[in-house]
Parts: structure tokens; sequence; C-alpha cells
């Protein structure tokens, strides 16, 4: 369902895009981007790296406001890897400070916009400042009603798969104590352990700059997502993209392993 009439979310549509074509029946209930090419923006303009993540917060604000008003129920943006750290020391600093300072002057807004904001990643590893923006953020907007957007920081899958297994380990020594028998390990139990355990599954996954790779981005839960990968670097990502993305998954026949 659009929360918005079309003209209003896409009032400048560029010559050849439709969005008369966007169906309000088959909008992807997650979509998760790899939010990418920010340091190649700064590079072709000479700037720091850390100026491209700064002009990437207007393209997160733009398709923020563009899923939420176009019916996205969850979305979730890959903000900071777990092998994000291997960056020099400077621009881990800045983005950290980014990250602090960008919740504190969007939660307000995003709040209005009846977005719920949480985290997933081990936050524990964030200096405190970073820590408590996303904490207060959650605070703040966890019982809003509208999108949920998941910020992916400190994120990786396999550290997330690797906890997920120690609480199933947990779970069978528990049971095995009180029952004798170890339970079945399924995809359920395994499930729960995932930071997105209440989370469906990604319906479309989309890469900015060119690359065509998953960079250790919820392994498990885009087992039958459907890929969107766009030359676009994320500075210059705007709703015209992010509807491109929706159209695109729009035309693709998704079969999960059956016939049609
Ligand atoms: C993505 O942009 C942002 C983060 C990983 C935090 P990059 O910083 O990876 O940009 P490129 O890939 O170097 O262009
Ligand atoms: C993926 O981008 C991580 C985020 C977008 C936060 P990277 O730029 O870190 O990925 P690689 O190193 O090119 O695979
Ligand atoms: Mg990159």
């Amino acid at each position: 369902m659009f929360h918005k009439p079309l003209d209003v979310i896409f009032p400048n549509p560029p010559a050849g895009l439709d969005f008369h074509a966007l169906d309000p029946e088959r909008v992807p209930e997650h979509v998760a981007v790899i939010m990418d090419g920010n340091g190649r923006w700064a590079k072709k303009r000479a700037l720091n790296r850390l100026k491209g993540h700064k002009a990437g917060i207007e393209a997160v604000r733009e398709t923020i406001r563009c899923a939420s008003d176009t019916g996205v129920r969850y979305l979730t943006i890959y903000s900071f890897s777990t092998e994000n750290w291997k960056r020099p020391e400077e621009e881990v600093t800045g983005l950290m400070d980014l990250f602090a300072k960008t919740m504190l002057a969007e939660v307000d807004g995003l709040h209005e916009e009846n977005v719920r904001v949480r985290t997933i990643g081990d936050l524990s590893k964030l200096p405190r400042e970073t820590r408590e923006a996303f904490d207060e953020a959650w605070e703040k907007t966890k019982d809003n009603t509208g999108m949920t957007l998941l910020v992916a920081v400190n994120y990786g899958s396999r550290q997330e798969i690797l906890r997920a297994v120690q609480a199933c380990v947990r779970e069978a020594v528990l049971q095995g104590e009180q029952t004798g028998e170890l339970p079945a390990v399924t995809e359920e139990l395994f499930e729960r352990g995932l930071y997105t355990a209440d989370v469906p599954d990604p319906d479309l996954v989309i890469r900015t700059s060119g690359e065509m790779r998953i960079s250790n981005f919820l392994l498990w839960q885009v087992a039958y997502s459907e890929f969107y990968c766009t030359d676009v670097l994320w500075p210059d990502f705007n709703r015209y993209d992010f509807l491109r993305a929706l159209l695109d998954y729009q035309s693709r026949d998704r079969r999960f392993g059956a016939v049609q």
C-alpha cells in the first residue's frame, strides 16, 4: 500500500521512468541495501573518504522516506561490517562519530514518520556515544507502527551465524539436562538466535557502486532474495534509483525452487 500519492513520492521522474507501473500489491516487504561507493564518490572529487560518507547521509534519508512512503515494511541498511574495522583509524572514528551525530539529528524526523529504528550487529564494540545514540533511537521509536529501519552496524553474517549456533548449543545442553535427549536443531530454533529473529527474510537486496558481491551480509537470510545491482555510487543514489529497483523486482519471477 502506498502511503502518499505516487506523484508526491516521485515529483520529477526522469524521462522514460514511469512510476504508474509500480504495483502497490507487490511492493517488497523487506528491502536490504548494501550502500557502497562512498569512497569512490569522494575520490572522483579529490575529497577525503569521510566527505563521501557524509554525502551518503542524504541518500540514506531519501531511501528511508521513499521506502516508507511506498509501503516497504522493513528496510535494512548495511552501515558498517565486522570487516570494516580494517580501515584506517581516522575513517573508522569518523564513521562512528557520523553514526552518532546523524542518529541524534534524525531521530525526531523518523519518529514523526512513524518509523521504528533498531540495529542488528554487535553494538558492544562501538564507542559509547554511538551505542547510546542507537539505544536512544530505539527507546524513542520502539512503539511506532510504520516501517522498521534496521541499521546493520558492526554486523557480520558469519559472526551472527556463530552466535546463533552458540544459542542452539546452550538450548541443547539445557534441554539435554532436563530430558536426557538433545533437541533437534531445526531452522526455526536456529533462526531464533539470529539478530533478525522476528524479521521476514529480505525480498530484495540492492547493492550500489557496480560491485556484485554479498560482503558477509545476511548470508542465511538471502537464500531466496532477489538481487539488484546498480553502478550508481551510494551518495548519488536517489528515490528514482530506488523506484528502478522496485520496478525491476516486480518484473522478476520468484519460484522458491518450485515450478511455475
Ligand atoms: C560504503 O562505501 C560505506 C561503508 C562501507 C561504511 P565505501 O567506503 O566502501 O566506498 P568505496 O567502496 O571505497 O568506494
Ligand atoms: C560492504 O561494503 C559493507 C558496507 C556497505 C557497510 P565494503 O566496501 O566494506 O565491501 P567490500 O570490502 O568491497 O567487499
Ligand atoms: Mg566499498
